[in-house]
């Protein structure tokens, strides 16, 4: 039989930021367990992703950190890569966008859609920014959204309605950088007419089985809406320049260069492979299937806009399914990355092993509607299913075989029809939850897998093996036989869904050589031989206690704390004249000021007080860049002890009026001479 040929991709995480819980949840997890499963069936699948480095939001983070786009990138790819590996996501190739590879990618795909005449150029009015001197592209414009009204619109979408924006109708816009309000100025971009695709799109979509009703129903309603013109390129510095002489100075929109970067990535897999052309097996073959597993918010850009550029440029397969998932909240709260409260991959695998929480995910995956992660049910779930029933049954079948085989497999008598209802009913669940991965239907399976373990341990009670061993061994022997039989066929089951467990079963039958090569059939073919030793039992999951989780719970609870304690401060203590007199308020006017090198805030200034210069370090980077800096008459707090701020001396403490999430500096109004004293 023809091997099944499938690639499957997960959406690329923008290298700006950590993954967390909400991102496990949409676009990995669910594929992992997928690509797992399909290879066990025998299927020649690839498993596609890397890190997305272009757009906005890396910009901005370096600007406001002092260092490069490319220093942001290059730390996040690092981290992501590691705690994907750790948490068991087995890509086959994890790339970056930042190669070259693809780069010419990418600009091929420009080229190719441009020469087709799919490209129009326009003029176009933008915002730009008169002070940092550069068009506003994305999310470097924040302002209302002039659909819903909801603040905190971007300049190419709306998060809170979902709308894409045409930015100069965006309603009191700012710069995201230095907040002024920008004007309107003329450029020119090249366009992709989506419209011209809709027909074909729609029907595409409509005559696709199997996808998800989220998908089909969001895109139905960009169709109602009618889908319009799409800037394809940008007024930036940091992106995949356009490939046009004529576009200097411009690069790619992001949306248009990352998911090319699932081709580009498969291009390098297959090169890193010695087989420099076998991406087109995967990409240009009518035979084979293309999965995209992605959150949400991702929809219109696989199922609408990325298509399109496929079905422009040509030979390319179009998706096969676009499998979106909906959010999930934390302790019944929206996650928010900003307000820092998430749980984060990798802190959480510096405390707990990841199969409990590949195992809790799956149990409450976004399937069909948001749902929610909390500490007590990942310690709920850990404890009562995971170590109770799995763990359990397996602990109770390798002791009895330790204790009274010797660890040997004990040689079977005949089995009655019991037994073979049992082995009937775990195969069945087993099938089961197999047909359920196939149909993207996780959630389900992790139950079917479970059942299995329910049902043996039951089986172990009713049969009582403890009693059997002395008035009947031959019934004691079949029973614990079949019992490692069915331990057996959970490290099948579970593989998909906690590969690490699944190894660690394997190694306490002693199995080892099937580890990571697990293959359904042959595996189940192959029965436990009587008289096979088996390793070492040892604790499969341990118990997670209240002491483990109070930490975590606590953190997240102090987050919302903050958020809450901001409306009601305490009243200010009164002090009288003299006090406030100690404090030697002076005039300071800067001379220079620099960033601090690898700090987020950090302005290092020299100032002149009046009677000398005098070195001063403030947080203020973020809203005030070196240059708005000199020349400033500021305040200082002049009798201030030295304080050492990462390891450079700070000479006095500048004034500043702090809301919560800005910063104004203090400035006097005239040009008073420096070193006069503010009262
Ligand atoms: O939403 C995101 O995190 C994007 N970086 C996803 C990109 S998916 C793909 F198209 F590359
Ligand atoms: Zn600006």
């Amino acid at each position: 039989m023809r091997k099944e040929k499938i690639i499957v991709t997960s959406a690329l995480p923008y290298a700006n930021g950590p993954i967390h819980l909400g991102h496990l949840a949409g676009a990995y997890l669910p594929a992992d367990i997928f690509v797992r499963y399909k290879r066990l069936r025998g299927a020649d699948i690839i498993y596609i992703c890397g890190t997305d480095e272009h757009g906005v939001p890396i910009t901005i983070e370096a600007e406001k950190k002092g260092i490069s786009p490319k220093d942001i990138v290059d730390k996040y790819y690092k981290i992501h890569k590691e705690s994907f590996e750790k948490f068991g996501i087995k890509f086959d190739n994890f790339s970056r966008t930042t190669l070259k590879i693809h780069y010419e990618t990418s600009q091929d795909f420009f080229l190719k859609l441009y020469e087709k005449g799919f490209l129009k150029k326009k003029r176009t009015k933008q915002l730009y920014c008169p002070k940092c001197k550069r068009f506003l592209a994305d999310r470097f414009v924040e302002g209302i959204c002039p659909y819903c009204k909801k603040k905190g619109a971007r300049g190419d979408q709306c998060e809170n309605c979902g709308k894409w924006l045409e930015q100069t109708k965006i309603l009191e816009p700012k710069c995201k950088i230095c907040l002024t309000t920008p004007i309107i100025k003329e450029t020119y971009h090249w366009y992709i007419p989506l419209g011209n695709f809709q027909e074909k799109i729609k029907n595409w979509i409509l005559s696709k089985k199997g996808w998800r009703e989220n998908v089909i129903n969001f895109c139905l309603g960009w169709f109602n809406e009618g889908l319009e013109d799409r800037a394809v390129t940008r007024d930036l510095e940091w992106g995949v320049p356009v490939p046009l002489e004529e576009a200097k100075g411009k690069v790619l929109y992001v949306w248009f260069d990352a998911p090319i970067g699932y081709i580009s990535s498969t291009k390098e897999w297959a090169i890193k492979n010695g087989t420099p052309d076998r991406w087109k097996e995967y990409w240009k073959n009518p035979d084979a299937k293309l999965y995209h597993f992605i959150g949400k918010d991702n929809i219109v850009f696989h199922a609408i806009f990325f298509p399109i550029m496929l079905m422009g440029y040509g030979e390319f397969n179009l998706p096969d399914n676009v499998i979106a998932n909906e959010f999930l909240n934390l302790e019944g709260q929206k996650i928010s990355t900003s307000r820092n409260f998430a749980v984060w991959l990798d802190d959480y695998l510096s405390k707990f092993p990841p199969d409990p929480l590949r195992y809790a995910l799956t149990t409450i995956l976004p399937e069909t509607r948001d749902t929610d992660f909390s500490w007590k049910y990942f310690q709920e779930r850990n404890n009562s299913e995971l170590a109770d029933i799995l763990g359990n049954f397996i602990n109770r079948t390798l002791s009895f075989v330790k204790v009274n085989y010797d660890g040997v497999v004990p040689l079977p008598g005949e089995f009655n029809e019991n037994d073979r209802e049992i082995l009937d009913r775990i195969y069945t669940f087993l099938d089961n939850s197999g047909r359920m991965i196939e149909n993207f239907e996780f959630r389900k399976a992790i139950l079917e897998v479970m059942n299995i373990a329910r049902l043996a341990n039951k089986y172990f009670n009713d049969e009582q093996p403890w009693k059997t061993i002395k008035g009947n061994p031959e019934r004691c022997r079949t029973t614990i036989y079949l019992c490692l039989e069915i331990t057996r066929v959970l490290a099948l089951a579970i593989y998909s869904f906690m590969p690490f467990s699944s190894g660690k079963i394997l190694k306490m039958l002693n199995l080892d050589k099937w580890k990571d090569k697990l293959n359904w059939t042959e595996f189940l073919n192959e029965k436990l031989r009587g008289g096979h030793k088996l390793g070492e039992p040892f604790i499969l999951f341990k118990k997670i206690e209240d002491k483990d989780i109070i930490p975590e719970i606590k953190k997240l609870e102090g987050v919302l704390d903050m958020s809450e304690k901001k409306e009601e401060k305490p009243e200010p203590e009164l002090i009288d004249i003299n006090e406030f007199m100690k404090v030697d308020l002076r005039v300071a006017r800067v001379l220079k000021a620099e960033r601090v090198p690898k700090t987020d805030k950090l302005l290092k200034m020299e100032v002149d007080d009046g009677k000398g210069k005098r070195q001063v370090i403030a947080g203020i980077s973020e809203q005030y860049s070196p240059e708005d800096m000199v020349g400033k008459n500021i305040v200082i707090v002049a009798n201030l002890k030295p304080a050492t701020i990462r390891g450079i001396q700070s000479n006095g403490m500048l004034l500043a009026a702090v809301s919560d999430d800005d910063l104004s500096l203090i400035t006097v109004e005239k040009d008073i001479p420096a070193g006069s004293r503010v009262r």
